[in-house]
């Protein structure tokens, strides 16, 4: 998730695509850059890091056509090199984009034969290059020709020496907006951008191209179809259309879940042959064989993810799994072989904690693989191969959408490797493809009923101590229940394997004490129900998070929210969605700060 922006008027460019750039730093901050038409000239300045890098040692740059871009990393670290705008070979023509483009490898090959030269390791540069390649006279032709071959999300801006006050702009998955002003058009990814400038925008939908010039926006569809738009005026402060209109950043990222979701799985897995490609894990066919023990190792939420990994891969891969917390595995003196491959999971990268512990096991000759959401953050240095997740900057300090990322990216581990090892044959790998991208819109069913939630949420919110029990896949989604009203709510929250209450915690549990029971369809079904027997004799009150179609469920608990029917290897990502929403609406009726809770950071960067 990166931000783009364009301007063409009478005013100096390159000061209003830096003050737009900063209202969208919240998409991205690792690296940024702009081009500005002077004259027929294309003047670029780029640097990592933040905007303020890239103001701090900007040129003089005339012009008053101009694009920019402020960068998150998904495809070649966060350097100068990598960062937006690219050009073509003749320096003509200049891009930026926010998305990824699935089939860039491909298209970038067949550049190279045709005698093109690249200078990044990023996605987007095959655009410009393609342009070149088409371009003779007519620049949109060439954009249209263009877009045809591309696959993947994108939302563009684009610059041309020979079209000076012109900017073209495209969108397919990926949000782009336009802001109409007096003399002058704005283009950004999203609406704080452009508010200090207008309130006056249009919303570009899927499929639509535009051209912006100062007096005037044409618009039409991709094969150029004339589009009429309607204006809108937007009413929300800067603060507010950051979070696109949400109360709390955290909510907003609960809502980005079929989002990342979606963007973490593509361009990587195939329904047709049952294929994943990971070729950025560099786990090769002989070395993956070779794996006799995995190790999956993390903190907080992600030490939860890994929990969930564990079940996953053991069930997928037939290998022994263990999950470890990162500073208790840093001084357990270990014991490692060069079979074992070690998997540290960090949404952030820099946890000192996950990185010393990973450090530890390299030293034992492990293979190691990184799953984390940040390129060129540390612990992707230090690894022998990484796993992104696409989630997008996550900016509240309760993991969600990174958590939902990582079991994504951990569904891909397992097929990739039970594939390898063959114990995970063809057809499976298509079920388990198909029932993958299902998904997204899975969560978004689970998000459209989220009022619900909220219901009970507010009907315990003065609660002192919660239970969230469940068990297999859906033990790590209570412990992340119980950790995120911990930490956004400040209440007293235990998460537990059912079956383990009867060992101790039960005796915790009286008359309205609320336990929130993750009884879904599944292997252990039967068994929850025991438990919540259990849990019910002790006049607690049972909120059970249930399957659509289970028509026993309301006989056993005091409540029941209902998630989409799905595979019981599915129904964990649903759950804790239900989970978050949960802690979110206590911590608001207890009117907790949400976002920045006391005591937490997002990433803890000392040991
Ligand atoms: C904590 C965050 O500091 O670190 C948690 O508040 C997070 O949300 C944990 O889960 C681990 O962070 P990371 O970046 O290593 O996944």
């Amino acid at each position: 998730m990166c931000g783009i922006v364009g301007y063409v008027g009478d005013k100096n460019a390159v000061k209003i695509l830096l003050d737009s750039l900063k209202r969208l730093e919240y998409r991205g901050y690792d690296s940024a850059g702009v081009a500005v038409l002077d004259g027929r000239k294309i003047g670029m300045h780029k640097a990592s890091g933040r905007i303020s890098e890239l103001e701090a040692t900007l040129p003089k740059m005339n012009g008053s056509t101009g694009i920019g871009h402020t960068r998150w990393a998904t495809h070649g670290a966060p350097t100068k090199e990598n960062a937006h705008p690219h050009l073509d070979c003749t320096g003509k023509i200049a891009v930026v984009h926010n998305g990824i483009i699935e089939n860039f490898q491909t298209l970038k090959e067949e550049l190279i034969n045709k005698g093109h030269v690249f200078s990044s390791e990023t996605d987007t540069e095959v655009i410009p290059h393609l342009i070149e390649e088409f371009y003779v006279n007519d620049l949109e032709d060439a954009f249209r020709k263009t877009i045809s071959k591309l696959e993947g999300s994108y939302a563009l801006a684009i610059l041309s020496a020979d079209k000076n006050g012109s900017v073209l702009a495209a969108r397919k998955n990926s949000p782009l907006v336009i802001g109409l002003g007096k003399n002058e058009n704005f283009l950004a990814s999203d609406v704080p951008a452009m508010l200090k400038f207008t309130r006056k925008v249009i919303f570009l939908e899927d499929g639509e191209m535009a051209v912006l010039e100062k007096n005037r926006v044409r618009i039409s569809t991709f094969d150029g179809a004339a589009v009429k738009k309607s204006t809108q005026t937007i009413d929300w402060t800067a603060e507010d259309a950051e979070k696109a209109g949400y109360e709390h950043f955290m909510l907003k990222e609960i809502h980005e879940q079929p989002r990342a979701f979606r963007e973490t799985l593509a361009g990587r897995i195939s329904e047709l042959d049952g294929a994943v490609r990971l070729g950025s894990i560099g786990l090769g066919e002989k070395k993956a064989r070779s794996i006799r023990r995995i190790v999956l190792i993390a903190c907080g939420t992600s030490f939860h993810a890994s929990i969930f990994g564990k079940y996953l891969l053991e069930r997928i891969v037939k290998v022994p799994v263990e999950t470890q917390i990162s500073s208790e595995f840093r001084y357990s003196e270990p014991v490692l072989d060069p079979d074992t491959l070690v998997v540290v999971i960090t949404q952030s990268g820099e946890t000192a904690d996950t990185i010393a512990a990973l450090r530890e096991a390299a030293g034992q000759g492990c293979t190691s693989i990184a799953i984390t959401n940040v390129v060129g953050s540390t612990i992707t240095r230090e690894v022998d191969g990484v796993l992104y997740t696409f989630a997008g900057p996550e900016i509240g300090v309760a993991a969600t959408k990174t958590f939902a990322a990582q079991i994504a990216a951990l569904y891909m581990l397992a097929i990739h490797l039970g594939k390898i090892r063959g114990t995970l044959d063809v057809e499976s790998a298509k079920r388990f493809i198909t029932n993958l991208k299902s998904m997204p819109w899975k969560i978004q069913d689970v998000l459209d009923e989220k009022s619900e939630v909220e219901k009970y949420a507010n009907k315990f919110a003065q609660s002192q101590q919660f239970f969230f029990i469940g068990r297999n896949l859906n033990y790590p989604v209570a412990l992340e229940g119980a950790l995120k009203l911990k930490e956004i709510a400040y209440v007293s929250a235990e998460g537990h394997p059912a079956g383990e209450l009867k060992h101790g915690p039960l005796a915790l549990l009286m008359r309205g004490v609320p336990v929130v029971a993750i009884a879904t369809q599944g292997l252990t079904y039967s068994k929850m129900l025991g438990n919540i027997k259990e849990v019910k004799a002790r006049d607690a009150t049972v909120i059970a998070i249930a399957s659509e179609s289970d028509t026993e469920i309301d006989k056993f608990a005091d409540y029941v929210i209902r998630i989409p029917d799905t595979g019981e290897l599915f129904s964990p990502v649903l759950a804790a969605v239900v989970l978050q929403l949960f802690a979110y609406y206590v911590a608001k009726k207890r009117k907790c700060v949400i976002d920045k809770p006391r005591n937490l950071a997002k990433s803890v960067t000392v040991e």
